[in-house]
């Protein structure tokens, strides 16, 4: 994109040298700015003995302890917050599956930073002031909808504010408002597609040009399915609500070539997920973010839970990381072999006569987990296609993953669909860990 350079904001425009020395003096003040108003990360501090005062240099970081989930859901609801009361202008809450929700809070500051990161993303994206933003993202706790919405506004776009659910009426909307740009999750873009499909409207031939996509793993094998399919550039966007929300890496769609993280505001590290380690950029492990300028909640070394690695930047001084390979929650161990839904996204989507809808099951025999694939038949698949998918998906797992796997192909709209955040996995165990 030409016009890329002149739409970079000041953040983006450092070079790498005063980008580190504004993290080292940003994240001294945010760890003294944790350290003086929650005690839970003065106690956690002091219990290893390390005070803010004794971050000099980037690397320092490493020296203090780390922030949890768990650590979250223990200071239910507020005691994770640095300022007054008063001062908090907003609550959104992670979509945690089980127990109690995690509550984070933003200051009017915090709200202006993130609606400004989320304006940098769909800049990195290609939209433009001026574009009509069609917002599927869930509109309510979640900060997908809401985070989307006020940083389209931010950058000077009209936004349709769809939220998800109600499919027929997405299809109208986009016909009519004619946007060029929608936010929403890449699977949910897939139903959007059936309903398109269902009413005989041709996906190619609507206004969107770029879509925004993210909240859950997708990968290179689904930007190509969506990009064919409607003729748009998908690009990727990151985040999550401890951290800020949507916004916190983008990917560029002059590049593709995985997320750049916004680290003038959210300094990453990636570790050991075992051993805690700081890794070296290049070496994959678990993501982890310290806020440099949040006021309502900082977080200090929080663990996302998320794999990926740390890449220079290209189209952006930022680093990058690379598209999320999936949480370690969502990691199945199968007779010792690793597997992530991602891989299983890759083989699917590349087979022919099944659709891009898939979930995995998974159940025990006797002692041993038994995974099994469902994908869906395409709609004009025989039964000759629907045997060679069979087979051709089992061969890919077996080869490239190392583990067998039962595979069915089932009937065409039977697995359930996505309006918002897709759950791969279905799991039957008796003793399941849900
Ligand atoms: O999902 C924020 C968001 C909204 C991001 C809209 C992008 C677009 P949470 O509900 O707190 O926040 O869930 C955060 O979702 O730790 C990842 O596991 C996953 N996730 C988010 N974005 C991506 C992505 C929002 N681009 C959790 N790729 C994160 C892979 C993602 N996983």
């Amino acid at each position: 994109m030409a016009d890329a350079a002149e739409f970079l904001d000041a953040g983006e425009r450092l070079d790498g040298q005063a980008l580190r020395a504004l993290q080292l003096e940003r994240l001294r003040a945010s760890l003294r700015h944790a350290y003086d108003h929650v005690p839970f990360y003065r106690e956690s501090f002091d219990k290893a003995g390390v005070h803010p005062d004794d971050c000099r240099s980037l690397a320092d970081l490493a020296r203090f302890p780390f922030t949890t989930k768990a650590d979250l859901r223990e200071n239910y609801p507020y005691g994770m917050f640095a300022v007054p009361r008063d001062r908090i202008r907003r609550i959104h809450a992670s979509s945690g599956t089980t127990g109690r929700p995690t509550v984070v809070g933003y200051t009017d500051g915090d709200l202006s930073l993130w609606s400004d990161m989320v304006a940098r993303s769909l800049r990195a994206a290609g939209a433009r002031p001026g574009d009509t933003v069609h917002v599927a993202y869930g509109y309510g706790l979640f900060t997908g909808g809401l985070g989307a919405h006020y940083g389209a506004e931010r950058l000077g776009c009209t936004v349709v504010p769809a939220s998800g659910g109600m499919t027929a009426r997405q299809v109208q909307l986009i016909q009519d408002l004619k946007p060029r740009v929608i936010m929403v999750t890449p699977s949910y873009m897939l139903t959007i597609l059936d309903e398109f499909e269902r009413q005989g409207v041709d996906p190619r031939g609507t206004s969107l040009e770029v879509g925004v996509f993210g909240a859950e793993p997708w990968t290179e094998q689904m930007r190509r399915e969506i990009e064919e399919r409607f003729a748009i550039d998908a690009v990727d966007i990151y985040g999550l609500s401890e951290v800020i929300g949507p916004g916190v890496a983008q990917e560029c769609v002059e590049t593709k070539d995985g997320l750049h993280v916004w680290e003038d505001h959210f300094y990453p590290e990636v570790v050991d997920p075992i051993t805690g380690e700081v890794l070296p950029d290049g070496e994959q492990g678990e993501l982890v973010f310290t806020s440099l300028t949040k006021e309502a909640m900082p977080v200090i070394r929080y663990r996302t839970r998320d794999l990926t690695r740390l890449l220079p930047g290209t189209a952006r001084v930022f680093r990058r990381m690379e598209k999320v390979t999936g949480r370690s929650d969502d990691m199945v161990i199968l007779r010792g072999v690793n597997l992530f839904p991602t891989q299983i996204e890759e083989i699917v989507l590349r087979t022919p006569g099944v659709a891009p809808h898939f979930q995995l099951r998974l159940t025990r025999e006797g002692r041993l987990d038994a995974l099994t694939v469902r994908a869906e038949a395409r709609p004009d698949a025989t039964p000759e296609d629907r045997e060679a998918a069979v087979r051709s998906i089992a061969a890919a797992v077996k080869d490239g993953i190392g583990v067998s796997v039962s595979v069915e192909v089932v009937e065409p709209e039977s697995l359930e669909r996505s309006v918002g955040k897709i759950r791969r996995i279905v799991d039957l165990r008796s003793n399941n860990k849900q």
